[in-house]
């Protein structure tokens, strides 16, 4: 995100008008609440922060500022789970202080206390953070961003700032920020990814106090139509066994559907270096829908599983404005990563995560049919899984695929387009679309569908996340409907359509507590 004193001055104008009414009068229930996706109960949210797991919780910690439902002085929100389906909002974790606003970062868990901050039977968990320092921003300066760590005793309950802050100092970087520290076993040391502005640094420590850097990557390589920001260095397997290094790189402009996006790169890491495997032209996004950013992995999932999760905006002159009242944003679904080969090279497919099934609230088999037009699928609830196959080899159809919409026809377009070899999205009848001139828009993904293609579908009050064929192509899409969206239709234009499966999930709500007021 680009930082300006102007742009700060117009959000603390915009921040007073946005100003968020007391906890007790939110009940998840408000237009636009999303029911399965993470939100915060008021106020302003961006990144996924300190994703960890540790004794058998998953935390998400999260850019936040509650006083408004704008962006404005960064601290660190606190949510917990046991499933990463169902979550329990915590007292805020981290708050700004006199070295600045603390901006995105990670936590791990330090189990064999190499920080020394150990106070009690377990190794303490480690959060490493950027400051952002308003005052020297205030009189132009551009060493601005540093790094820096606090530790927390009790499961992350309550965090203690480390007295020798900042760890890293800034040389006379402007960006310089969004540590996502890992343990690299091979060479037994936390490795530190940073965004450098139009690069990536690696760090590595064997305290994660002091800090030398190792290298730099990627000025060369990839887009760089913005800022470099939270990055996530991580190995993945292929089904066949082949391990490689996935290197994150999110940049907050000139993404492939507009403004903020998540691209990634393929390749080795030996302890010091990352080397792209791919030319340095290769760009490859992790989703080409406009609202999926800032995403990044969590620490310490057994079983190798690499679980992701984005936040749901966009930077591009719209995340401030989208039409909610008490809260803004919401996170991704979380989804696993995998990596496959293709004719390209390696890729990573997403999947949602399997826990998210415990949501089945109700099935409705669609049977197997050839159509033409339209198909109108009755269901009840707002929130839905659907899952459907179609046989291109029997469809005449140039395009197919899934609207939903409502009765005073606002919609959204979900599909494949054959003769363009494209899925895509389109919002621009959506409903509420006039607080941006860039939201009312179509996106599209290149795909080369082969006979049979799979379109999954999450669908909630404000959002569609489409994973096609196993998660090789994802496309994340926010709307905002006058009515909710609870009409669903598939559609087959130009010709029939050969749908060989369909199943559709009405989903649960994860706030019911909430909505009982027990929380
Ligand atoms: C990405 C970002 C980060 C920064 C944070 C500030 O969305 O701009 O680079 O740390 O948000 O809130």
């Amino acid at each position: 995100m680009k930082i300006n004193i102007l742009f700060v001055l117009s959000l603390l104008v915009i921040a007073s008008c946005n100003k968020v009414p007391p906890a007790n009068q939110i009940n998840y229930k408000e237009q636009h609440r999303p029911q399965f996706h993470f939100s915060p109960e008021k106020g302003w949210m961006n990144d996924p922060n300190g994703l960890v797991y540790f004794k058998n919780t998953y935390h998400l910690f999260y850019q936040y500022f509650p006083d408004s439902t704008v962006w404005g002085p960064m601290h660190w929100g606190h949510a917990v789970s046991k499933d990463l389906v169902h979550w329990k909002h915590l007292p805020i974790a981290l708050y700004p202080d006199s070295l600045g606003y603390i901006f995105s970062g990670s936590v791990v868990a330090d189990k064999n206390n190499a920080s020394g901050f150990q106070n009690g039977n377990d190794g303490p968990l480690v959060a490493i953070f950027t400051y952002h320092d308003m005052k020297k921003e205030k009189v132009g300066r551009i060493d601005r961003e540093s790094q820096a760590i606090a530790y927390s005793n009790d499961e992350g309950n309550s965090w203690t700032k480390y007295t020798g802050n900042p760890v890293i100092k800034n040389k006379g970087d402007q960006d310089f920020r969004d540590p996502k520290v890992f343990w690299h076993e091979a060479s037994s040391r936390w490795i530190m990814p940073l965004a450098v502005h139009d690069h990536l640094e690696i760090y590595s420590s064997p305290n994660l106090i002091s800090w030398v850097k190792e290298s730099e990557f990627g000025s060369a390589d990839g887009a760089h139509g913005g800022a470099w920001e939270c990055p996530d260095l991580f190995p993945l397997k292929t089904n066949e066994g082949i391990e490689k290094w996935v290197l994150i790189q999110n940049i907050d402009r000139g993404s492939i559907s507009g403004g903020s996006g998540t691209q990634y790169f393929v390749g080795d890491f030996n302890g010091k270096t990352f080397v792209n495997e791919n030319s340095p032209k290769t760009i490859l996004w992790i989703d080409y829908g406009a609202d999926n950013y800032a995403g990044v992995t969590w620490f310490g999932i057994p079983d190798s599983r690499r679980i992701f999760i984005g936040w749901m905006s966009n930077w591009d002159d719209y995340a401030t404005r989208v039409p909610t009242k008490n809260w803004r944003s919401a996170m991704t679904i979380p989804r696993e990563l995998g990596l496959i080969k293709t004719d390209e090279g390696l890729r990573i497919t997403q999947r949602p995560i399997k826990e998210l099934a415990q949501l089945w609230e109700k099935k409705i088999d669609i049977s197997a049919q050839a159509f033409k037009d339209s198909l109108v699928i009755p269901n009840q609830s707002i929130q839905k899984e659907i899952e459907l196959q179609f046989d291109l080899s029997q469809s005449t159809a140039s395009t197919f695929g899934v609207i939903i919409g409502n009765k005073i026809k606002e919609k959204v377009i979900i599909g494949y387009d054959k003769a363009k070899h494209e899925v895509f999205i389109d919002r621009t009848k959506s409903g509420k679309i006039d607080f941006s001139k860039k939201f009312a828009r179509k996106h599209t993904a290149p795909y080369r569908a082969a006979n049979l293609l799979k379109l999954h579908l999450f669908i909630d009050a404000a959002s569609v996340e489409l994973f096609v064929d196993e998660g090789q192509i994802v496309m994340t899409e926010i709307f905002f409907p006058n009515e909710d969206f609870s009409n669903l239709t598939l559609f087959s234009s130009g010709g029939s359509s050969s749908l060989l499966k369909g199943e559709l999930y009405e989903l649960k709500s994860i706030w019911a507590m909430q909505n009982q007021g027990t929380n």
